[in-house]
This record gives C-alpha cells, structure tokens and sequence, in this order.
C-alpha cells in the first residue's frame, strides 16, 4: 500500500506561519522541535524514503531538504529580531534610540604649523641635517651669555624675556638659537642641525605678535663654510616650502651672535608687483641668519681657528600664516576646532 501523499509546501507554509506568529524564543524552540528533531516532519519524511518507488525518492529527498533550510533560516531570523527586541526593551530609555546612526566621529587633523614642520624635517634630513630638541626652560648662559650676550647688553631688550626664579638664572627661551651651543657642546664638526620648536616672549598680543610662536634654528659648522653656502641653503629651503625657486636678498642684520649678520628677505610669492602680504614691497622679511660669530664657536668649545659656519633662525609661525594665508598669529595656539579643521590632511 503506498502512503497518502503529503504535500509538503503546506507544511512547509504552515511552519513558516507559526514561525512568524512566535512571541518569544521559547515559542520557536517548540517549532523547531516539532519540525526538526526526531519524530518531527523532516525526520519522518526523511525515514520514509526508502519505503517509497524509487522515481518518488527524489522528489522526497529535495522537498525534505527545503522545508529543513527554508525553516532554519526563519527561525534564525525570527529569533535575531526577538532578541533585539529584548535588548531594546532592556535598555528603553525615554527619548533616547539605540537604533538611529550615531554621529560620524570627527577626525583630527594636524597642525599647520606640525605639518610645516615636518616637511622641513624631511627637507633638511635629506640633506644630511639632524633634528635637535631644546629645553624651552633655558638657563641664562645659553638662552644669552653663551650667544654673546653679556648681562647688561642692549640686545636683551630685543627679548622681553620671562623670567622663572627670583635670581634669573631660569628664563623660558626668547629663542632656539640657544641650541646652536648645546649642539656645538655634544657634537664635533661637521655639524648640521635644525632645531624647531617654541620659544616666549614677554610681550603685548595683537595679529602678528604672541608671547609663544614657532621658530627652526638651523646650524652648520665645517672647515671653509661661507655665506654662499648659507643662501644656498636658505634657497633650497624657500623652494621646498613654496614649490618654486624664490629669489632672495640680504640685507645687514644685526644679532650679537652671528658676525655678519643679515636679514634675508625671499621676494613675494604671491605677486608679482606687490600684494597686502608683502605690504606692496614684493619683499618678505623671512629669515634672520649670519655666520657664527666666534665667541659662540669658542662657547660650544669648537676651535674658531680651524671652523666657521652659518645659523639661521627661521620664523616658523610666520611662515606658516605666509603659506595659508592666515592673518592673525593668534589663531596657531587658540585650539579653536573650527580654525584647526581648515587643515585637512593627517600624516
Ligand atoms: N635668534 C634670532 C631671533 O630670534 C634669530 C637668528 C638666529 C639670527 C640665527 C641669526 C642667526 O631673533
């Protein structure tokens, strides 16, 4: 006698219904039992295949296949929405919707003046330079004396400095040439150096000045360095930081610490017969250096006799503000989110 025929999409519709209909875990375990587990309709149906004609088995075997997965898959998508409904019941709180996308989170940027930075760190370190670091705590002796700035020189005053102890022994740097000596003390010649980092002054705030701002103290120190070397210098650095090879000029400069000393001015980037940035002149006061005056060779302890060499002292805030055309010095140190998010670009 051959068995009533079942006709499996029914089963498999009603499994489905009742699937659907469960209000808790608990309800599709009951389902899945019924169905999957022994004695259920897809056992059963399973078990009764080799009882029946063999052109029927087939068949059998395929429908009992699809009501197994077809129901799994229910089932599992059934009990994933049961539990988060549970957890977003567990975790009701009035007005607030596990739910809805959190806000994207903001991403940093760095600092115009970091990135500055470190494009002139890879500059100069491609050119055989090292990168030094100063105390911005300095001692008198190398924030001054050292740079041939005796105590009662007129110089001082270019430098309102901040004192930190009662006898003035402390100062918070005035600038980075101080670590012109301490590299002349740690190293032989040849030396080449950058040094970039804060420096303070004690003076009133407006758009072009801050009692703190970036400066790169650059230093070489060989036998025959001349001056040539020094413009050479500055010009592969003017190139490096505007793209494009920039004529330059230098003017006398006086630093007690540099014998000659100049001003070097780098002709305007921006125009070419006068803009607001370089005050209609077409000329950029950029970089103070000069050779080193030999009281500081002889302070670091490098034979003037035998060495000379060249610094500078490059404004690195300002440079910076020519670069994006910011216009007030005080914007670099505000830690104003919406100045610093203008400077897009990470690494
Ligand atoms: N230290 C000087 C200043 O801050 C700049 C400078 C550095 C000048 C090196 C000459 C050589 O004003």
């Amino acid at each position: 006698m051959s068995q009533q025929p079942v006709d499996h999409e029914v089963t498999l519709q009603s499994l489905l219904a009742r699937v659907a209909a469960a209000a808790t875990v608990e309800d599709l375990r009951a389902v899945a039992r019924e169905a999957l587990e022994q004695g259920g309709v897809v056992a059963t149906l399973l078990a009764s295949i080799p009882t029946l004609p063999g052109p029927e088995r087939k068949a059998a075997g395929q429908a009992a296949n699809r009501i197994k997965t077809e129901l799994q898959a229910a089932l599992d998508a059934k009990k994933a929405a049961l539990e988060a409904g549970a957890l977003l019941a567990s975790r009701h709180v009035e007005g607030f919707d596990p739910t809805l996308r959190a806000p994207r989170a903001e991403r940093g940027t760095l600092h115009p003046v970091t990135q500055v930075v470190r494009e002139l760190e890879d500059l100069f370190t491609s050119m055989g330079f090292e990168v030094l670091d100063g105390p911005e705590i300095e001692l008198d002796w190398y924030n001054f004396e050292a740079l041939n700035i005796p105590r009662d020189h007129p110089a001082r005053d270019m430098q309102d400095t901040f004192r930190c102890d009662p006898a003035g022994q402390l100062v918070l740097r005035t600038h980075t040439s101080p670590v012109q000596v301490r590299a002349m003390e740690t190293r032989r010649p040849p030396i080449r150096a950058i040094a970039p980092g804060k420096v303070f002054r004690q003076e009133t705030t407006d758009a072009s000045h801050e009692h703190t701002f970036h400066q790169m103290e650059g230093l070489v120190i060989d036998e025959d360095v001349s001056v040539g070397h020094l413009i050479h210098t500055m010009k592969t650095l003017l190139r490096g930081v505007f793209g494009k090879d920039i004529e330059v000029r230098l003017r006398p400069g006086y630093f007690p610490f540099v014998e000659p000393g100049f001003e070097l001015d780098a002709r305007c980037p921006f125009c070419k017969s006068g803009c607001s940035v370089c005050k209609q002149s077409t000329w950029i006061e950029l970089l103070p250096c000069g050779m080193v005056h030999e009281n500081v060779l002889k302070a670091g302890g490098i034979d003037p006799t035998r060495y000379s060499g060249f610094a500078f002292g490059l404004g690195l805030s300002r440079l910076v503000m020519l670069r994006y055309g910011i216009d007030d010095v005080r914007h670099l140190l505000s830690g104003d989110t919406r100045f610093l998010r203008q400077f897009h670009r990470i690494g």
